[in-house]
């Protein structure tokens, strides 16, 4: 070998773990769910069905039945069971076989496997448990969104997509400052992270990007944002979302979530509320939170452009601009390991706040640059 090769930094890709994180994690919003169908979710490795019973109580079983293997989610509700297309074994939400129609008796021990639920502002939520224990004092809850279901908030605008690629790349952003200049065409001026216990925090102030976001006359002046976004556990991030404009704010929440469907593919979803105010009122805040859920869709489309085609990394080579990448990473850790096993480095508090002198410097440099050369161009009439 020679001392260049020596001196070559190598990615080490290491590989996506097969555990799934512990944790509660959104399967969407609940109110579809209710149709009285039921709802084939693929998670964790597996297939859940989601089905409503006679009183709207949303349930989660294992979606293979346990006497063929059929599955229930192809299958159909009666009355408060979900009954499998195979041989209509009926099953209940709690997991118990309810009734074989064409059989003497029920073997008394056909029980399914039934998932811990959680339904909330407008969501569902799944309990996913490697050491299969139920959500303990412990355990991060969900907290509540104040605005979800008021009336002087809009309602949720929801989008979900599926990505290829293990979900601690969407966790990674939380830390990540530079990508939201350079794939996102914001413009962070502050940014601060703190991670503690089960929450882990990004606080961020961006000021409008005009290069990228030409300001049209005739609409409000958009100034800039305010972000206060927090994941609580492994998959649910609630986002405090402000966007400035010139005489009056635009207060939305924007929820980022996702649930792993394979070690190597997961599902994401983004949900978004705005609040009506004076300027917004009925169908002009459904409007607003529609365009804003445009707008951030495009903003994980960046971020899945970008997922697929780079490689894992567990060793990024980091500058001093760049988050805690290393210190998340051993946050996030801790939804990967059984509870004994959680160190005090995974969720001791430890706070970051970036020193983003050198970075606006250079952005508002290639901001003005952009700026000269839309002027160029506009001059040449390209
Ligand atoms: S496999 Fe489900 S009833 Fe037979
Ligand atoms: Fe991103």
């Amino acid at each position: 070998m020679t001392s260049t090769q020596d001196e070559v930094r190598v990615i080490e890709a290491g590989a996506a773990p097969t555990r799934f994180a512990r944790g509660w994690h959104c399967l969407g919003l609940s109110e579809p769910f209710r149709d009285g169908t039921p709802h084939s979710v693929e998670a964790f490795g597996t297939k859940l069905v989601v089905f409503a019973d006679s009183e709207g109580k949303l349930n989660i079983l294992d979606a293979y039945c346990r006497h063929m293997g059929g599955d229930l989610s192809q299958g159909t509700v009666k009355g408060d069971s979900v009954a499998c297309p195979f041989h209509d074994w009926r099953w209940g939400g709690k997991g118990k076989c309810t009734s074989i129609p064409y059989a003497r008796r029920v073997p008394p021990l056909a029980r399914t496997r039934a998932w811990t639920t959680l339904e909330q502002d407008g969501m569902l939520f799944v309990w996913h448990d490697p050491e299969g224990r139920a959500p303990g004092e412990e355990d991060m809850y969900i907290p509540r969104i104040e605005g979800a279901l008021s009336d002087e908030w809009s309602d949720w605008v929801w989008y979900t997509t599926e990505v290829d690629t293990n979900c601690r790349e969407i966790v990674d952003n939380i830390v990540d400052m530079a990508h939201f200049f350079y794939v996102h065409y914001s413009f962070p001026v502050f940014f601060k992270n703190v991670f503690e216990g089960q929450v882990a925090s990004q606080f961020m102030r961006g000021q409008a990007r005009e290069d990228m976001r030409p300001h049209a006359s005739n609409t409000p002046k958009m100034l800039g944002s305010r972000s206060d976004a927090s994941y609580f556990g492994p998959s649910f991030m609630i986002d405090d979302l402000v966007y400035q404009y010139e005489g009056y704010d635009v207060e939305s929440v924007l929820i980022n979530c996702h649930y792993p469907v394979s070690p190597d593919k997961f599902v994401l979803m983004y949900g978004i509320i705005v609040k009506k105010s004076e300027q917004f009122q009925g169908d002009a805040a459904e409007k607003m939170a529609n365009a804003f859920g445009t707008f951030i869709a495009k903003g994980f489309e960046q971020d899945v452009e970008i997922w697929k085609n780079k490689t894992r990394i567990e060793n990024p080579l980091l500058c001093e601009e760049d988050g805690p990448v290393y210190q998340l990473r051993r946050w996030y850790d801790q939804f990967y390991v059984d509870r004994a096993d959680v160190t005090p480095e995974m969720v001791d508090r430890f706070e970051h706040e970036m020193d983003t002198t050198k970075a606006v410097a250079a952005w508002q440099k290639e901001v003005e640059i952009n700026l000269e050369k839309a002027r160029e161009n506009a001059a040449a009439g390209v």
